[in-house]
């Protein structure tokens, strides 16, 4: 599996503490079945983003696990006025890899009336946003028919493994499954921060998908889309998530 929104970089914000917490979680995420793992710090008002600490921190990360996991280049972007122009200026300086893929994350408290616009113009310039966590967003949760009009503009949609399983509370899930009915989900992660709370895995929402959907769903959302980011290639389109059994059968909370 790959997982595409972590934060195991020691320091950079509030995800991993020191050196001992990341290699932690790195060591967690492999045993969990885990090949490949992004490193998406938080660029905010709150942690800056320093592309050339984020390469040197994974490179000393990566000496110490070898190659179990492997981890990519990436950042959780903050939507600014000064994100997006600093976006549209440098398009491949926050994207995932260098690749093109962008890690996208709205405020709770306010999405501009002109997103559609924004994201528009980051994909005239090459840049295919993936808005983080859209079932965990107040304002987004309810506005599926936007969501569906960025996805059919060439966005992509990331839920948090563990608003699927239902540790995020009951709209987050509510909002996860109504995402994954409508199709509009192309990766789950795990959105990492630690190896208590927010652990690196993602061994559980896989075997959940494989049986609530089918095994080709858990593989798209868990491995091919994710594969596809990191070679910054086109994602794998696919059917109405389906589910074999309502949602609410599962015990999840
Ligand atoms: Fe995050």
């Amino acid at each position: 599996m790959i997982d595409i929104h972590t934060h195991i970089l020691p320091g950079l914000d509030d995800g991993a503490r020191h050196r001992e917490e990341a290699l932690a979680m790195l060591r967690m995420a492999a045993a969990a079945g885990t090949t490949d793992m992004v490193a998406s710090s938080h660029a905010n008002l709150e942690f800056a983003f320093d592309p050339q600490v984020a390469e040197e921190r994974i490179a000393g990360l990566q000496g110490a696990v070898g190659n179990a996991p492997r981890i990519h280049y990436g950042c959780e972007l903050h939507l600014t006025p000064e994100s997006i122009a600093d976006v549209l200026r440098f398009p491949q300086k926050y994207s995932i890899g260098h690749r093109g893929y962008l890690l996208l994350e709205f405020s709770d408290f306010l999405v501009p009336k002109t997103s559609s616009e924004i994201l528009g113009r980051m994909i005239a310039r090459g840049v295919h946003p993936i808005i983080a966590h859209p079932e965990r967003n107040p304002i987004l949760r309810k506005r599926m028919p936007e969501l569906e009009a960025w996805v059919g503009q060439g966005c992509a949609m990331q839920v948090t493994a563990q608003s699927l399983l239902g540790r995020f509370g009951k709209a987050a899930a509510v909002a996860s499954h109504e995402l994954m009915a409508r199709g509009l989900v192309h990766f789950l992660a795990s959105d990492a921060h630690d190896c208590e709370h927010r652990p690196p895995v993602l061994d559980q929402v896989r075997r959940y998908v494989e049986e609530a959907f089918d095994p080709e769903t858990a593989d798209r959302l868990l491995r091919e889309n994710p594969q596809a980011v990191l070679d910054g290639a086109p994602l794998a389109t696919g059917p109405v998530h389906v589910r074999k059994r309502p949602w609410f059968s599962f015990s999840l909370w």
